[in-house]
């Protein structure tokens, strides 16, 4: 069991899992932000790791800049904060987008999980493109059913590209069943 993220890492993809997680960790700790994009089978654990790396983040004052200050900076306390995409995406519809900029420039770590979960239009679609844009430099974790391949076929092959580009790391579990199925397998058998 990895206590840290409160997963039993039975197979090679769960462990390939945690050692990501702890390098996005560790790249994060060394001022390096990149995104860490958790893909594949429903019930693999990927909103579990997602979580408990967003817990793990210890928010801190930073400094941005600022051209109304005096010292042409200001202290803020940095944000974390998780959606899921069909949340956004809704917001989009809504026409509130003031969400874009948001999770775009006011949220130091941000989770989007779900990513495709929902239905996206041509719309929505080249808003999650404007949103992974803004967003490179900047830790964010994704989750997604969809492939690597799929996400850059079925949303925007640019994503797709920056998942795995700058030390990012893309996992993809195409072994690891639903968790509480297998659970109830073994206690059935
Ligand atoms: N390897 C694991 N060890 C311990 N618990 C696990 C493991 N994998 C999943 N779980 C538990 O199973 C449940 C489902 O996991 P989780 O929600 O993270 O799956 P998911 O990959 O996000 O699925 P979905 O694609 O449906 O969103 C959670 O309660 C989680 O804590
Ligand atoms: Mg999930």
């Amino acid at each position: 069991m990895s206590a840290d993220l409160q997963i039993e890492a039975y197979n090679d993809e769960l462990k390939h899992a945690v050692s990501c997680a702890g390098d996005f960790e560790r790249k994060l700790a060394q001022g390096e932000p990149v995104w860490l994009s958790l893909l594949g089978n429903c019930g693999a654990g990927k909103t579990q790791i997602a979580m408990a790396l967003y817990r793990r983040f210890k928010p801190q004052m930073a400094k941005k800049p600022d051209t109304g200050s005096a010292s042409g900076w200001r202290e803020t306390f940095q944000k974390k904060q998780k959606f899921t995409w069909p949340f956004i995406a809704n917001k989009i519809m809504q026409r509130d987008y003031g969400i874009i900029d948001y999770v775009c420039d006011d949220i130091d770590f941000l989770v989007i999980d779900e990513l495709g979960g929902g239905h996206d239009i041509k719309f929505t679609k080249s808003k999650l493109s404007e949103i992974a844009e803004r967003r490179i430099g900047k830790p964010t974790i994704w989750t997604s059913n969809m492939s690597l391949e799929q996400i850059s076929d079925e949303l925007d092959m640019r994503i797709a590209s920056r998942m795995i580009r700058h030390g990012s790391h893309a996992v993809v579990f195409e072994e690891t069943e639903d968790w509480n199925l297998v659970q109830l397998q073994q206690q059935a058998g």
